[in-house]
């Protein structure tokens, strides 16, 4: 069997890896993983690591499991895909009423897709493709909070605002009307309230100021992961819920990232008791499994399409693997998994647990904020605490937490200056303590000069 080596000699040869500048792997040898069960990763020499962010937020049950494994296999046996036009499956249906029942109030249809971005996509040409439909002109703008990430692809980079992935495709993308984000950032908790109400207040301008060029405002609820685990409170989306119906726009709720109780709740919108116009699903949905997204939203808003061919208010859009059956099986275990145990409750024990294993942060002099929302933990890093001064991000600290992490058998990649734990929902507790152990480890190794 080849070695961690030879793997990395044989990648580097042929392989571009994503969001990564290559050169980096010079210095930064690859992690060459052969299995995967639990939260444990094994690579091609054997060595385990806790895989502490869930393999970019996708995985919730850990990999390999046994009951989505089996799951996806006897469906491999049976209908591994078909296309979704003009033809159906009784795994996509099956899904479909499943996520119309567990999703908030009026969430009732279902698009399905194969990627994060592209349901970020389909969501902004529904929307806008809405208001034409039913006779509303001269929209087409979307508002976005400040350090948002909804995707990579340029209509979802673009309605994004996350700086350094955006720079270079400036030319290329639409320009949003970019709100005050509610992040919390360093206050206290009993802050966020007032500070989200303060956003909402400079939100409200915007609105009154672009009212009849809005399709619809796009948000990550609760936490913007991307952007560093940025968190702000549920106040936030019941006042944003209240602002787009009084100015009669969308609202889509990017829940990418946060669906499937990753916030603490199954859907991150249910804590501001709010229903979206639009939901994107996605990394969760399979439970790491397959490459699937979603995007819900209401019978009014299909409806708006739903005519004669010839009157082309139709929504002509399709990726190939929209709806794959071996993806929906995935989901179908998932969705099962759920409703086994009470998994929520679950998680506010691991949650607590994971607070716990890092406390003795709080006294840490290079550490300037502990927020956590659910099951997501992030610990920034700070040059200084009073008055706080962030260190320069080209001095790339977190890079420091990474290959530490990796030395004690842990893969964390921090954000930046942000060390974030986001690990699946069967961690036990001693994983969370050598997690917990690596993660300050590498802190003060990072932080030490
Ligand atoms: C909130 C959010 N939206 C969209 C995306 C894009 O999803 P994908 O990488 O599957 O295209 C991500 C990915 O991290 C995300 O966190």
């Amino acid at each position: 069997m080849a070695s961690n080596e030879a793997i990395r000699q044989r990648d580097l040869a042929v392989l571009w890896h994503p969001t990564t500048q290559m050169k980096d792997h010079e210095w930064l040898p690859l992690l060459p993983v052969r299995s995967g069960h639990g939260v444990w990763l094994e690579d091609m020499d054997g060595k385990r690591y806790i895989d502490a962010i869930s393999s970019w937020w996708v995985n919730l049950f850990g990999h390999s499991n046994k009951f989505i494994s089996a799951a996806v296999s006897e469906q491999a046996h049976c209908l591994e895909h078909v296309i979704l036009a003009g033809v159906t499956h009784e795994p996509a249906v099956r899904l479909a009423e499943k996520l119309v029942a567990i999703t908030p109030p009026g969430l009732d249809r279902v698009f399905f897709a194969d990627s994060g971005s592209s349901a970020v996509e389909i969501s902004l040409k529904m929307s806008f493709h809405y208001w034409r439909n039913t006779g509303v002109e001269g929209r087409n703008r979307f508002v976005t909070l400040s350090n948002s990430y909804h995707g990579d692809t340029l209509g979802a980079l673009g309605v994004g605002d996350a700086g350094l992935f955006k720079e270079a495709y400036q030319p290329l993308l639409m320009e949003p009307i970019v709100a005050p984000s509610p992040d919390c950032f360093a206050l206290p908790r009993d802050q966020w309230d007032a500070h989200a109400s303060l956003r909402l207040a400079e939100l409200r301008q915007l609105l009154v100021q672009h009212r009849d060029e809005i399709c619809a405002m796009i948000i990550e609820p609760l936490i913007q992961c991307a952007g560093g685990m940025r968190m702000y409170p549920p106040s936030y989306l019941t006042g944003l819920r209240q602002l787009c119906d009084e100015f009669n726009i969308h609202l889509i709720a990017d829940e990418i990232a946060v669906g499937f109780g990753r916030a603490g709740s199954m859907f991150a919108c249910e804590q501001g008791e709010i229903s979206p116009d639009f939901m994107c699903l996605s990394k969760g949905l399979t439970g790491g499994y397959l490459p699937m997204s979603a995007v819900m939203t209401s019978n009014k808003v299909y409806e708006a399409f739903y005519d004669e061919y010839t009157s082309l208010r139709g929504f002509l859009h399709s990726h190939s693997y929209t709806g794959n059956a071996l993806a929906c099986a995935a989901a179908l275990a998932t969705m099962e998994l759920f409703e086994a145990r009470d998994v929520l409750a679950d998680n506010r024990v691991l949650a607590q647990q994971m607070m716990d294993a890092i406390s003795p942060l709080h006294e840490h002099p290079h550490i300037g904020d502990i927020r956590q929302t659910g099951m997501v933990l992030a610990m920034e890093m700070v040059a200084q605490r009073e008055p706080m001064i962030q260190y320069d991000w080209k001095e790339r600290r977190g890079m420091k937490v990474l290959q530490y992490g990796l030395q004690h058998g842990v893969l964390l990649r921090p954000i930046g200056n942000t060390v974030y734990f986001m690990p699946p929902y069967i961690i036990q507790e001693d994983e969370i303590a050598q997690m917990a152990k690596a993660a300050m480890g590498g802190i003060d190794l990072a932080t030490a000069d």
